[in-house]
């Protein structure tokens, strides 16, 4: 089983409820029944192959009557008074910031939201930093080459995040992470690299976006020498 979904499913506690959306084969219902989970278990999924995959998993693992599957947009067919945890995971940080954004209820005093995008965490920090969400918790994990990131986030006053960090995660939370070295080296490199494509390329209207991520890279490197000096 994946540890990603293992870490995803070991930052729910006992509540109302959870919503699983984009639950696909249903692996962290399963994985919740499993850890004796006791509130409400629901797993959306937009398509009818994951409901499918769905169905049959949690026939597989005798849980059919502690999950209920509903085809559906997001949290849209959901009833929000059985849910006090929400989580979203595996899909590009745009989609996720839509489907919260769509739930108005999402943003109620007791709701918890585990998050894994896999693309454009950017655009769900902005969101949860300009909605009213404050990120509790933030942590890296690394499957198949690749490191995901694992967003844990409640309704309060917002922490002040600098534009990388926007990116990366606020160093205070994540600079401990023992992946977070790597995730600075490949956001530098990545910026180097789009600073050196604008730098040639014919820049009309675009040097205030190389403004900004020039900007960006002198922060991720005063954090990366932040780090070294903590090691000495
Ligand atoms: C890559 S899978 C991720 C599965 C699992 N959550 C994980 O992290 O391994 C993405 C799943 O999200 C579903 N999905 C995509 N957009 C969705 C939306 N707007 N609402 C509900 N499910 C969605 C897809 O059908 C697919 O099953």
């Amino acid at each position: 089983m994946s540890n990603r979904l293992e870490l995803i499913a070991s930052y729910v506690n006992d509540g109302i409820g959870v919503a699983d959306v984009g639950t696909d084969h249903a692996y962290i219902p399963v994985m919740l029944v499993k850890r004796g989970y006791k509130g409400n278990i629901i797993g959306t999924d937009i398509n009818e192959g994951p409901i499918q995959k769905a169905v049959q998993s949690l026939a597989e693992a005798e849980c059919e009557d502690r999950v209920q599957l509903i085809h559906c947009d997001g949290l849209d067919g959901c009833d929000s008074e059985l849910i006090d945890t929400i989580i979203i995971a595996g899909m590009g940080g745009d989609t996720i910031t839509g489907i919260l954004d769509r739930a108005e209820w999402c943003s109620r005093s007791d709701m918890k939201l585990i998050l894994q995008p896999v693309t454009k965490p950017e655009i769900l920090r902005y969101w949860l930093s300009n909605n009213d969400f404050l990120i509790t918790n933030e942590t890296f994990v690394e499957e198949n080459g690749t490191v995901y990131q694992i967003i844990c986030a409640k309704p309060d006053k917002a922490a002040k995040y600098l534009d990388s960090e926007l990116f990366t995660g606020r160093f205070e939370l994540v600079s401990a992470e023992p992946l977070y070295p790597k995730v600075l080296s490949l956001h530098i490199k990545r910026f180097e690299s789009a600073i050196s494509g604008l730098s040639n390329a014919n820049r009309d209207g675009l040097d205030a976006w190389l403004g900004i991520i020039k900007n960006m890279l002198c922060e991720l490197k005063s954090f990366r020498e932040k780090l070294n000096e903590n090691c000495k």
